[in-house]
C-alpha cells in the first residue's frame, strides 16, 4: 500500500468512527484484552481510545508504508537521522551494556560511553565519601545543578521521581536545581547555602546558553565574595562542567579535570542518560542510575525487535497520530497520579514540543498534516481541582495520558497505603468519566440539568506501572522518546533539531545591547518594542535605577 492510500483509508475509517461515541465502542466484548499491551512491568491500556482493534491494523499499515522499520534501524545504527545537522541521534547508545558494540563513523562508541560513565561514578564516589572538599577543606555537602531545558528537566524529573531510592551514602549530599534566567531561584537558594561546602554543576551541552552562564556567573561571584582565595582555586574546587563543548568550559575557567563530557550526537532533551545525569547519580547512587539505564535499554530492545502491532512506543505514537490527524484533537494532557512524577509533564513538554513542534519536513517542504499538539499537564489529583472542568465540560477535545503505579507504600503506614488507594480510585474514575460521560452514572442518579451533563468521548491512555522504580522510570521515558520518533517518521520531520529557538536568542542579544547602552529612546525595532523600551527607560530613570 502507498502512504497516500493508507492516509485515505484511515480518513474514511475515521469518518465512520467519528459518528460513534466512545461509550458505545466500550461495550464491545474483549476490548480491554485486545487493546492493552505490556512490556516487563509496564502496561499500555488503549481501551479508552476512540478506535477499534482494526483501526490499529490500519495505523500499522501507515507505519509500514512510511518505512518505520527502516527508520528504527537507522536510528539504532547511528545513521545521520538528524539531517539538518548531519549527525546521528544516539541516546540509545548511552544505555547500551558495556559488552555491546556500535560502530559509528568507523569507531565503536560503547567504550567511550562507558569510560565517561566510569569517570562520573568516580566523581559521585568522591562526593558521597566526603573526599571532594571546598575552599576551607570541609567536605562538599550541597550540589546545585545549573542548567536549563534538557540540561535541567530530565535530571530534575528523575531526582524527584526516585527520591525514595536515595541510598545511605547519598544522604550526605543535598541536590538542588536552578534554571531560571532571572536568577530568582538562585538568589533564594544562595541565602540558605554555605559557600564553603557548596559545589555547582554547570550543565550545558553548548556551554553558550545565556540562562545557564548568567546563573553560573552569579554563583561564581557569590563564592568570590565569600573567600579570599584566588578565583582559579575557587572554580576548580566548586564547579564541575558537564558539556559537549570542553574548550568553552575551559575558557570559562573550569579545568578539564573538573569536567565530564558527552557528545554532539546526544540531543539536549535526550541527554539525561549521559553525564548530564550526574545529579541523578548523586541522588540515587550509581547502582540505581545503572538500573535506570537498564530499564531504558530494555525498552530500546523492545522497540527495535517487537513487531509493530505489539510495539509499545509504536502503538502509543500511532494512537496519537489517529487522534491528531484523523479525529482532529490538538491538545494533550499528561496526568500522573503520583506526586513523585510532578515534573514529568514539564519534561514531556520539551521532549514532544521541541522535537515535533515543526511545520517543515525533512526535504524542506511544508508539512501537509498537523503535527505536535499542545501538551501540558499536572499531577492528576491536583489538576482535578484546577483544569479538569475543561476536560469534562469544555468545548475542546483533549487526549489524556494517565500514568499510575499499581503498588506503592508496601510495608509502610496504613494511612499512606490508603492515600495510594485513593489516588488509584481517582485515576480510574476520571478515565472512566472522560470516556463515558453521563453514561458512567447509575440509573438512580439524576443529572438532568444541562450544566450537570457530561459529554464524555474524551479519549485517554492509561500507562500502568507495577511500581515506580529506577528501571520502570527508565522504560517509561524511553517509551515516550521513541513515541516522539515514530510520530516524526509519520510526519516526515526531523525531531532532533530545534531551529525554532534560535531567532529569539539572537533578538534577545540585540535587545540586551540596547538595554545595556541605555539608548532606549533611539531604539529602532518595531513600534511595539520601541514603545516598551521607552517605557522601561522612563520608569528606571524615575526610580534612579541604572538603565
Ligand atoms: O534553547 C533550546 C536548547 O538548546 C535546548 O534544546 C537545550 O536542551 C537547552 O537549550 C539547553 O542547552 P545547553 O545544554 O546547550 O545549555
Amino acid at each position: 500500500m502507498t502512504i497516500e492510500s493508507c492516509w485515505q483509508g484511515l480518513g474514511a475509517h475515521a469518518d465512520v468512527l467519528k459518528q460513534q461515541h466512545l461509550k458505545d465502542l466500550m461495550l464491545q466484548d474483549g476490548r480491554f484484552d485486545a487493546l492493552s499491551f505490556g512490556h516487563e512491568g509496564l502496561l499500555l491500556d488503549l481501551s479508552r481510545q476512540r478506535l477499534l482493534p482494526q483501526t490499529l491494523d490500519k495505523l500499522m499499515e501507515l507505519a509500514q508504508a512510511s518505512d518505520l522499520p527502516g527508520w528504527i534501524e537507522a536510528l539504532f545504527q547511528g545513521e545521520a537521522v538528524n539531517n539538518t545537522e548531519q549527525r546521528p541521534a544516539l541516546h540509545t547508545a548511552l544505555r547500551l551494556p558495556a559488552s555491546a558494540t556500535l560502530q559509528v563513523a568507523g569507531e565503536d562508541v560503547v567504550p567511550k560511553v562507558h569510560a565517561n560513565l566510569e569517570r562520573m561514578a568516580q566523581m559521585v564516589d568522591m562526593l558521597h565519601s566526603g573526599q571532594w572538599r571546598g575552599y576551607t577543606g570541609e567536605p562538599i555537602d550541597t550540589v546545585v545543578n545549573i542548567g536549563v531545558g534538557g540540561s535541567d528537566l530530565g535530571p530534575m524529573m528523575a531526582c524527584r521521581a526516585l527520591d525514595e531510592f536515595e541510598p545511605e551514602q547519598a544522604k550526605s549530599i543535598e541536590v538542588h536545581f536552578v534554571s531560571s534566567m532571572d536568577g530568582s531561584q538562585l538568589a533564594a537558594l544562595l541565602e540558605q547555602l554555605n559557600p564553603a561546602t557548596t559545589l555547582f554543576i554547570v550543565s550545558s551541552k553548548s556551554f553558550t546558553t545565556m540562562d545557564t552562564l548568567a546563573n553560573a556567573a552569579t554563583a561564581r561571584r557569590w563564592l568570590q565574595d565569600a573567600s579570599e582565595l584566588r578565583d582559579e582555586v575557587l572554580v576548580s574546587r566548586h564547579f564541575i562542567a558537564v558539556t559537549a563543548s570542553p574548550e568553552k568550559a575551559r575558557q570559562w575557567g573550569i579545568p578539564l579535570a573538573s569536567q565530564l563530557h558527552f557528545w554532539d550526537w546526544t540531543g539536549g532533551r535526550y541527554s539525561m542518560w549521559s553525564t548530564i545525569g550526574l545529579p541523578i547519580a548523586l541522588k540515587i547512587g550509581i547502582d540505581n542510575f545503572q538500573e535506570l539505564l537498564a530499564g531504558a535499554h530494555s525498552l530500546d530492545e523492545h522497540f527495535r525487535h517487537t513487531p509493530l502491532q505489539q510495539n509499545l512506543p509504536v502503538l502509543l505514537a500511532m494512537v496519537g497520530i489517529w487522534n491528531i490527524n484523523f479525529l482532529d484533537i490538538h491538545a494533550h494532557a499528561i496526568l500522573p497520579y503520583d506526586g513523585r512524577l510532578a515534573h514529568l509533564p514539564a519534561y514531556l513538554e520539551q521532549l514532544e514540543m521541541e522535537s515535533n513542534g515543526k511545520s517543515v519536513r525533512r526535504d524542506g517542504t511544508a508539512s501537509t498534516h498537523r503535527t505536535c499538539p499542545v501538551l501540558w499537564g499536572e499531577v492528576g489529583p491536583n489538576a482535578q481541582h484546577a483544569f479538569y472542568q475543561l476536560l469534562h465540560q469544555g468545548t475542546e477535545p483533549v487526549m489524556c495520558d494517565f500514568v499510575v503505579s499499581a503498588r506503592r507504600y508496601t510495608g509502610q503506614r496504613e494511612t499512606l497505603q490508603r492515600q495510594h488507594q485513593l489516588s488509584l480510585a481517582n485515576c480510574l474514575a476520571q478515565a472512566r468519566v472522560l470516556a463515558l460521560g453521563d453514561a458512567a452514572l447509575g440509573a438512580d442518579q439524576d443529572n438532568s440539568q444541562p450544566w450537570q451533563r457530561y459529554r464524555g468521548n474524551q479519549p485517554s491512555t492509561v500507562i500502568l506501572l507495577d511500581e515506580l522504580t529506577p528501571r520502570a522510570l527508565g522504560s517509561l521515558i524511553a517509551l515516550y522518546e521513541h513515541k516522539v520518533f515514530v510520530q516524526s517518521v509519520i510526519w516526515g520531520i526531523n525531531p532532533f533539531d530545534q531551529w525554532g529557538v534560535e531567532l529569539g536568542k539572537t533578538m534577545a542579544t540585540q535587545l540586551l545591547a540596547v538595554l545595556d547602552s541605555g539608548d532606549h529612546p533611539r531604539a529602532s525595532f518595531d513600534q511595539a518594542t520601541n514603545g516598551l523600551l521607552a517605557a522601561i527607560g522612563a520608569r528606571r530613570s524615575d526610580t534612579g535605577a541604572s538603565s
